[in-house]
């Protein structure tokens, strides 16, 4: 198996610099490409500051300085001359698939025979980015989360011409880049589906938020109480400041996404579409459902509307869980939960479920009617309760 010594990070914006970052920490050499000199300069002088705070911190290895982990980041705009002798490119560009494509054919076939191609990308199929390129068993999918130097996990992806050594060599490099906040854990997708691992168990809970911030407006419920029936206790954001913080047309868009690739019942809801229509898209434009023109909103949690079940969002993705499981995304409940855990920083449903599934099938039977969404119903993996010895 190919030893990996040379990465080229390309796409330098907010994922490829802290990916870079993590690489370089680990002792690769660097190559940053990107079209803009401006993210360039941004992406330098946030890994110029980071290794520095880092050195001040005593928390570079032993004897290296910032300076010396500098030396192994370069620059080169043209991506052909860049991978030459790349074992890893890692792309993190515009979430597009005939930009990604494009790209992936260029570099493999400037790159030398071993090099992967290692794509970051959230939602796009693996297969179809390798679709088009001369060598698609080099192509695999690399999701990093968000700031990859602080979350743990990354989800190393199998599209359908991957071949295992690619995937190997994958893991073994995700392996072993360190992670500022706890031990890196690396899930391997075993298939090319949409969402891989985390995105899509947590993917059809919208279902649900819709349905009650829907509801909420229907009867003139103030947001707030609507928070504080769907806010976990210890979250370091309330729940609807969290939606506004990453952006509703975010939401939108996956939703969206997943209407078109697994079932219409992901259509956006009301309000959502409302707020996507009116610009009310949170943090972004200072308004969502909360005012953020004076900064981050204190949102009031002393009164619940009482609109929420929470066991019904634990039985949502417990039944997505089985549901991948069913497709052979993953081999054992186990890994869904560890990733959830990696990536978010909250436990996943199904070590949970491993106890309460009938109750939550029964669940499922009943919401699926109320919510009229037909996909909620109970897949059979979760109503028999045969997902829980694949540990
Ligand atoms: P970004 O917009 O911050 O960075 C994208 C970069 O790609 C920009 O700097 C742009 O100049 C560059 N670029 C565009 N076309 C290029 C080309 N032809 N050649 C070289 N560079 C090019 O976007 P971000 O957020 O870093 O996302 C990048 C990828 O990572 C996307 O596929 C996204 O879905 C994925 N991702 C994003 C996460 C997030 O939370 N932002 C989390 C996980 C994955």
């Amino acid at each position: 198996m190919t030893k990996v010594k040379n990465v080229v990070m390309l796409g330098f914006g907010d994922m490829g610099k802290g990916i870079a970052q993590v690489c370089l920490m680990a002792g690769y050499n660097v190559i940053a490409v990107d079209v803009s000199d401006e993210i360039i300069e941004k992406g330098l002088e946030y890994n110029k500051n980071g290794f520095e705070k880092l050195e001040a911190k005593g928390k570079l290895p032993e004897g290296i300085s910032a300076g010396d982990i500098m030396a192994n980041l370069s620059v080169n705009k043209a991506l052909a001359e860049a991978v030459k002798n790349a074992d890893l490119v890692i792309e993190a560009v515009v979430e597009k698939l005939d930009v990604k494509q494009k790209l992936c054919n260029t570099v493999i076939e400037n790159s030398p025979d071993h090099c992967i191609f290692a794509s970051n990308t959230s939602s796009i199929s693996i297969t179809e980015i390798a679709q088009g390129c001369n060598k698609p068993q080099n192509v695999i999918g690399m999701h990093f989360f968000n700031p990859a130097p602080l979350m743990r996990l990354i989800e190393v992806i199998k599209g359908d011409k991957s071949s295992d050594e690619a995937m190997d060599i994958g893991v073994e490099f995700s392996e072993s880049l360190p992670c500022l906040r706890g031990k890196r854990f690396v899930a391997r997708v075993l298939k090319d589906r949409p969402g891989f691992i985390v995105n899509r168990v947590l993917s059809p809970s919208s279902m649900y938020s819709n349905y009650i911030v829907d509801l909420a407006y229907e009867k003139g419920i103030p947001w707030e109480q609507v928070d504080a029936d769907l806010s976990g206790p210890n979250a370091p954001m309330t729940s609807l400041t969290l939606s506004d913080f990453t952006g509703r047309d975010i939401a939108y868009h996956a939703q969206l996404y997943y209407a078109e690739k697994l079932s219409p019942d992901f259509k956006p809801g009301n309000v959502l579409k409302m707020q996507v229509k009116e610009g009310k898209l949170g943090k972004k434009t200072g308004q969502g459902f909360y005012d953020w023109s004076q900064g981050r909103p204190q949102p009031d949690l002393s009164k619940k509307a009482g609109l929420v079940n929470r066991l019904v969002f634990g039985a949502i993705s417990a039944n997505e869980g089985c549901r991948i499981l069913e497709e052979g995304v993953v081999s054992s409940w186990s890994v869904i939960d560890e990733a959830i855990l990696a990536g978010m920083n909250f436990p996943g449903p199904m070590k949970f479920a491993t106890e309460h599934y009938e109750e939550m099938a029964k669940l499922l039977e009943e919401y699926s009617e109320k919510l009229q969404k037909p996909y909620l119903k109970p897949c059979e993996l979760l109503k028999t309760g045969k997902f829980v010895d694949m540990v």
